[in-house]
């Protein structure tokens, strides 16, 4: 409950940086308040004027009448739009910094947050929270403006006939508080139940291949029509609700509007109030059915559009583990020294994967690490971009703790090809300057022509600019990874990283890169981990790895020599080839 109301501050924090906006909209609904509450009470004169035979001032009421109700709906339009347009603002600056933190947070959050539950918060929690605000200001305040004005507008007619009136507003309330939840549970149901049809068409879809090869087509039929019935009621329970909703609605107003009657003509029969109170009165009962619905619609959701902003602000909240320091520099690499001294590192803070590495990549050295899969290759790999930071020792680039790097200014001096290739759906020519998009297109070619797939990329009808991904051409796995590679030289980094970089292509291909980045990367420092025997006896140095350490390093014949783990490795692994 605490923890609710801090979010609800927090919420209105938001809407308040609007206040301007706050300020227009709540005039708004004031004026459109005030010009709606007298139309009962200029009915009401009318009404008294015709019982008493006086009809001269007739015209003029009936002018009010239809000024008021068309200036009051001018207004509504308006003030919806800006509520509307309050609403959307506030929540684009929550989206915004909603992203910028999630660009700001450590690599290690998205290993540990599932990225479809990442996805839900940032579009399902942000919409909820959308809603509710959008409720708030449109629907909210203008409803409790009109139930105020309207309330102290009967108050001011008669106390009594007010009271009875008001019956009406704990029936609205707990018809609401009734009916909400349950038409809500269906939604969400319907939603969940949605968002696995989609699933399982993404699923059946994507993997048909496996699911034909393992003629499993007819459990998936199966499961879908389990889900789509699923859905079939959720929806069927929603109309329900809704069907039973409004007819009973209208049968409460109307015997409380028989109660207003009854003791309201008794009462004029004793000529303590006239007919025109009572039409006054039955006026304000039905105008206030809609607010009190908002407003009890709000006060129903506000826990739970606390819950879901909560969801939100938690990922604002979050702290990145790396982070940069305040003394933090932007520093040139100048000869590519990379050191690691006696570096422990844990995911998990159980389990040490690295275990005191000691570690030295001479500048302008090219050296292969290998080792068995899980020994921490990549591991390493991500220290040096600064992608966790390990909990002891240290990793130097010529003489420097990477922690007094700014992060951006690391990050753009190391070219890195990692081992999953990611490309975005976009074109061949921006996949490639990612990382340097003011690149011409002359540097993009250079990079393309180094990392040996200029020639295939000038082959297709749009060359560079081919788009990738769903919308576009699809690449083998060792084309995207020669497009990486290219990513990886094109802002001509000091020091770089491969992973895995050629475990896909074929041998005359990786022969080629390997030419084309041993002459390229003369005078670069060179990290390399591979797989391939062809690789490690083009390289100056290969260091083995094991367990989170060092085991043993020197050139490819000196460690088969040496009979150890890399002379194990070459007869389990890499002479497969
Ligand atoms: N993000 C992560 N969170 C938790 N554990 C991780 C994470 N990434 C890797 N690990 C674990 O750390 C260990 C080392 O992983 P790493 O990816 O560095 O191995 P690797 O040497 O690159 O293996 P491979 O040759 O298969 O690529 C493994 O046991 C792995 O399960
Ligand atoms: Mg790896």
């Amino acid at each position: 409950m605490e923890k609710v109301r801090g979010v609800g501050r927090r919420i209105f924090k938001y809407i308040l940086r609007k206040w301007k906006l706050l300020i227009a909209v709540a005039s708004l609904n004031v004026i459109g308040a005030i010009l709606s509450v007298y139309v009962p009470y200029v009915s009401r004169l009318a009404i008294n004027d015709i019982v008493y035979g006086d009809v001269s001032s007739l015209w003029f009421y009936a002018i009010v009448i239809v000024s008021f109700t068309v200036g009051h709906g001018l207004i509504n339009f308006v003030s919806r739009y800006y509520s509307e347009f309050l609403a959307q603002s506030v929540i684009y600056e929550i989206r915004n910094d909603v992203y910028r933190r999630i660009q700001n947070l450590s690599y290690g959050f998205f290993h540990r947050i599932n990225t479809g539950q990442l996805v839900a918060r940032v579009t399902s929690d942000v919409n909820q929270v959308r809603r509710f605000i959008i409720q708030l200001v449109s629907g909210f305040l203008g409803s409790l403006i009109t139930f105020v004005s309207a309330f102290a507008m009967m108050l001011s007619l008669n106390v009594e006939l007010t009271l009875i009136s008001m019956i009406i507003a704990p029936i609205v309330y707990s018809f609401v508080k009734f009916l909400v939840p349950r038409l809500r549970s269906f939604f969400i149901r319907a939603r969940e139940t949605y968002g696995d049809i989609t699933s399982l068409i993404q699923e059946a879809t994507t993997g048909i291949k496996l699911i034909k090869a393992l003629t499993v087509e007819r459990a998936f039929e199966e499961k879908f029509l389990t889900l789509n019935e699923r859905y079939l009621d959720s929806m069927l329970g929603v109309a329900r609700y809704r069907a039973i909703f409004w007819p009973t609605l209208t049968l409460v107003t109307s015997l409380i509007t028989l109660l207003v009657y009854w003791y309201g003509g008794l009462k004029a029969l004793g000529g303590q109030i006239t007919i025109g109170d009572i039409v006054a009165f039955s006026l304000y009962i039905n105008m206030l059915i809609w607010p009190l619905m908002w407003i009890g619609f709000i006060v129903i959701s506000y826990q739970r559009a606390c819950v879901a902003a909560s969801r939100v602000f938690e990922i604002m909240d979050v702290e990145p583990e790396v982070k940069e320091s305040p003394n933090a520099r932007d520093i040139r690499i100048e000869r590519g020294h990379v050191v690691f001294e006696n570096v422990w590192f844990s995911y998990d803070g159980k389990h040490w994967i690295l275990r005191g590495l000691n570690l030295e990549v001479r500048p302008g050295e090219v050296v292969a690490i290998v080792g068995p899969t899980g020994s921490g290759k990549t591991t390493l790999a991500h220290l040096i971009m600064r992608f966790y930071d390990p909990q002891k020792g240290r990793i130097l680039i010529d003489g420097v703790d990477v922690r007094s790097f700014k992060i951006d200014s690391l990050r753009r001096q190391i070219g890195i090809v990692h081992q999953d290739i990611f490309l975005f759906s976009d074109t061949i020519r921006n996949n490639i300057a990612y990382g340097k998009p003011e690149a011409t297109m002359e540097e993009v070619m250079e990079a393309a022509k180094l990392a040996y797939i200029h020639d295939f990329i000038s082959s297709l009808p749009q060359g560079y600019e081919t788009r990738i991904g769903e919308r576009g051409v699809t690449l083998s796995g060792g084309q995207r990874q020669r497009l990486a590679i290219a990513r990886a030289l094109i802002t001509n980094p000091r020091i770089i990283i491969l992973d895995d970089p050629t475990s896909n292509v074929d041998y005359e291909t990786e022969k080629a890169i390997y030419d084309a980045l041993t002459r390229h990367f003369r005078g670069k420092t060179v990290i390399v981990i591979t797989q391939r025997l062809s690789t490690l006896r083009l390289v100056d140095r290969i260091i083995v790895l094991d367990k989170g350490k060092v085991v043993e390093e020197g050139s490819h014949e000196e460690l088969l020599k040496k009979g150890g783990l890399y002379a194990k490795l070459y007869r389990l692994v890499f002479s497969r080839e």
